[in-house]
């Protein structure tokens, strides 16, 4: 059996299955995936864990049309605002992940104003990934690495797994041990790839406006259960 998972991370999909389910306009969904990300931050702290990534918003989602983005991007700005106060009294910490630069700057200062002032909170990490892609964030590290290694700073022989790590937008992140995918479809979508290559997947068909508490205890009671081996025999494990 395996401890609680330290950290947790969810590609949270199918808003727009929900609301076309119901005959509403894909907006609604996303407005409904909000109410889901308060339930499941709250529920994921009493559950005691430790760091909590959401993938909020892909690089690839600026191919959206431009009225969902837009719609996405202001309902960013406003659940921040509303949920600042219950960061604050959960003594959560916010960080993000992903190319800021890029967003629009209502969102970026926001999302910069509610780092600042959980920066000082012990409880959970709760990291939001916001103009994210896992190719970009490896290829700026590399880029990084690379620029250092031309003036001299590192030498190429020094260069291994932790220089990478230094390097990523997560840094201060440690391995994902669990990582959930609602809506039935299973694939990563350029999600956290370094971070990801020991973590137990879990998909379920559950669209994400009708991910409960439940469903998410549910997921690390199914995460416990599970022997993670990391290239050992069951038998190592065991004796
Ligand atoms: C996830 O739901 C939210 C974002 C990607 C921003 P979707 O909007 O992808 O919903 P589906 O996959 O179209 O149902
Ligand atoms: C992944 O969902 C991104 C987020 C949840 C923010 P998508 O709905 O964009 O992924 P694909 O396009 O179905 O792979
Ligand atoms: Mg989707």
């Amino acid at each position: 059996m395996n401890k609680q998972p330290k950290h947790v991370a969810i590609i949270m999909d199918g808003n727009g299955r929900w609301a076309n389910l119901q005959g509403k306009l894909r907006v609604k969904g996303h407005q409904q995936g909000a109410r889901t990300v308060r339930d499941v931050v709250e529920e994921a702290t009493n559950q005691g864990i430790e760091y909590l990534t959401l993938y909020a918003f892909s690089t690839d989602n600026w191919s959206r049309p431009k009225d969902e983005v837009n719609i996405l991007m202001k309902l960013l700005v406003n659940s921040l605002k509303k949920e600042f106060s219950r960061l604050v009294r959960n003594n959560i910490r916010l960080q993000s992940i992903g190319n800021l630069d890029g967003l629009p700057t209502p969102v970026k200062d926001e999302l910069i104003y509610v780092i600042k002032k959980t920066k000082n909170n012990t409880g959970m990490i709760l990291t939001l990934a916001l103009n994210y892609g896992g190719k970009e964030e490896l290829t700026e590290a590399m880029k990084a690495i690379a620029f250092k290694v031309k003036n001299s700073i590192i030498s190429p022989e020094k260069v291994d797994e932790s220089t990478i790590i230094e390097h990523l937008y997560t840094r201060n992140l440690p391995a994902v041990d669990l990582l959930i995918r609602t809506s039935g479809e299973e694939r990563i979508s350029n999600f956290l790839l370094w971070h990801i290559a020991y973590a137990e997947l879990y998909f379920v068909k559950t669209l994400w406006p009708d991910f409960k508490k439940e469903d998410l205890r549910k997921a690390i009671e199914d995460y416990t259960k599970r022997e993670r081996r990391f290239g050992k025999t069951s038998q190592q494990l065991t004796s």
